[in-house]
């Protein structure tokens, strides 16, 4: 981006922040396509417009540092040299990074192509750099970016869940998003509708999350700054590669740690993939060794302990071996201020949709233990906040299995009976330190909206809720502090629906 466009985006980022009760989500768009325009004269990036399929994105690797970060592109099929350089200044000298990986996508139904995946190391810690790509020898791309903050710095993180669908409001929160600033970005699931293919990331998450300029319809966010993501039922539920050949492309695009447990298909937390020879074939050529391992995982971010996990109701959280793997991952966080769980599908939630999904009440006990401060979820499309809280599942509450599907033998998940003991001293502001752990949801993030007339309903809410904003699509945005933690939820334009602070 040109130092203009830059200043000029400065210019309106200042301008949001004090008149966002003015700024209509409609006049969003355009005051953006006066901010991005170039001046006369202005030289372009000399891009190849043929050489990539879906331009460079950050990622957090499988073993993440301040001053790691992993950068893939996908390319078209064909053969051709590429390398990265990174600078931490524009006046310093380009180093090249380690030649990339490429791993070919070729399954059916959609176009093969080559996902490269290049190690950026030596970066500066908490600071910007710049990367570029070399493409036969020749610069076809460059961009500035953010270092992975030290234990010792502060960061923002924006959270929104159940996005990848193509909708207006989607683009409308990705340029909210961009506007915030984070230093790293979380999807809690749902990252692409309906079914996670291949062919659906290309329609409804490049163009909004990787686009070459903001604007109203899409922002460069993940070239500049990591995203995570969790993985959702419309992103990795679906096992039935005969009928979805292009599916499961989670594996093929993400690159998250695989530190979580192994899994093995037909076990406690990996479902049988429906696939012919050919279809399995080529999808296990093309996911590596991210299947099926990489559903659950955790990593150190700043002073933060991420731990991410598949709520996907096939998953028997019962198990003891798993609920094992997640006591010991909390415990062994012993350098980490903060804690934050980050799954899809609620345990503790109010709204009418989904209100018997509970399976995930079942690890409330241990993310206590663990002393875990927030956990993220997703799968409602609206934002709910509880009280701190803690919950003693039911005495032998394996809870009550639910089936669904056409033909009754698909696990939808448990309803999970037990007493919760909430927190009401704590408002946030003035009472900081809580007593349990609280509970988000933030899937107001794109898809439409579910149980709008809940929000003014409270008493259909349940006793644990706090906060319950269904009318309006909004996203989270965080401030980690080495002593305190700062939430607020926001509209598009910038509104704040809610916020507190939690404090050490
Ligand atoms: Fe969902």
């Amino acid at each position: 981006m040109s130092p203009f466009v830059r200043g000029r985006l400065a210019a309106l980022s200042l301008c949001a922040a004090t008149a966002q009760a003015h700024l209509s989500l409609r006049a969003l768009p355009l005051l953006l396509a006066a901010a991005v325009a170039p001046p006369l004269g202005a030289q372009a990036e000399p891009l190849a417009p043929s050489a990539f399929v879906v331009k460079p994105y950050l990622q957090i690797g499988r073993n993440l540092s301040p001053t790691t970060l992993h950068l893939l592109w996908h390319t078209p099929d064909e053969s051709a040299d590429w390398a990265v350089e990174t600078r931490p200044t524009s006046s310093a000298a380009w180093t090249r990074a380690g030649a990339p990986q490429r791993t070919r996508v070729a399954v059916a139904g959609v176009t093969p192509r080559w996902v490269l995946n290049a190690a950026l190391t030596g970066l500066p810690a908490g600071g910007e750099f710049e990367y570029r790509l070399l493409r036969n020898d020749h610069p076809v791309f460059s961009a500035k970016a953010l270092a992975p903050k030290a234990a010792e710095q502060t960061y923002r993180f924006v959270a929104f869940g159940d996005v990848g669908a193509g909708t207006a409001e989607q683009k409308a929160m990705a340029l909210r998003a961009w506007l915030s600033k984070p230093d790293l970005v979380v999807v809690p699931g749902d990252i692409v509708y309906e079914y996670g293919l291949v062919s659906e990331y290309d329609k409804n998450f490049w163009p909004t999350y990787n686009a070459d300029e903001p604007s109203g319809s899409g922002v460069p966010l993940m070239r500049r700054v990591p995203m995570f993501t969790v993985p959702g039922n419309h992103d990795i539920d679906n096992r039935d590669l005969d009928r979805f050949p292009d599916g499961l492309a989670y594996y093929f695009f993400w690159d998250q740690p695989l530190n979580g447990p192994t899994g093995t298909e037909g076990g406690p937390i990996v479902p049988k993939l429906t696939a012919n020879e050919t279809n399995r074939r080529q999808f296990l050529a093309a996911a590596g060794d991210a299947y099926p391992r990489m559903a659950n995982y955790s990593f150190d971010y700043g002073n933060t302990h991420w731990t991410v996990l598949d709520s996907n109701p096939y998953v028997d959280w019962t198990n003891k071996e798993l609920q094992a793997w997640v006591a010991h991952d909390l415990a062994s966080a012993t350098q980490a201020t903060w804690r934050i769980v980050t799954f899809h599908h609620p345990g503790f939630n109010s709204s009418n949709e989904h209100l018997e999904q509970q399976h995930m009440r079942l690890l409330a006990p241990i993310f206590e233990a663990g002393k875990v401060d927030l956990v993220l979820s997703g799968h409602l499309h609206n934002y709910q906040r509880t009280f701190p809280m803690t919950f003693k599942v039911q005495k032998n509450g394996a809870g009550t299995l639910l089936m669904g599907g056409k033909d009754g033998t698909r696990v939808r998940g448990r309803v999970v009976n037990g007493r919760w003991t909430l927190d009401k001293n704590f408002d946030g502001e003035t009472q900081t330190k809580p007593q349990g752990v609280i509970y988000v949801v933030t899937g107001a993030g794109g898809k439409e909206l579910y149980d709008v007339d809940q929000n003014d309903a409270p008493d259909s809410w349940q006793p644990f809720t706090k906060t319950f904003v269904s009318n309006v699509h909004s996203l989270t945005i965080v401030d980690v502090k080495a002593q305190s933690l700062h939430l607020q939820q926001v509209t598009a334009e910038g509104r704040e629906l809610d916020a507190f602070t939690i404090t050490k």
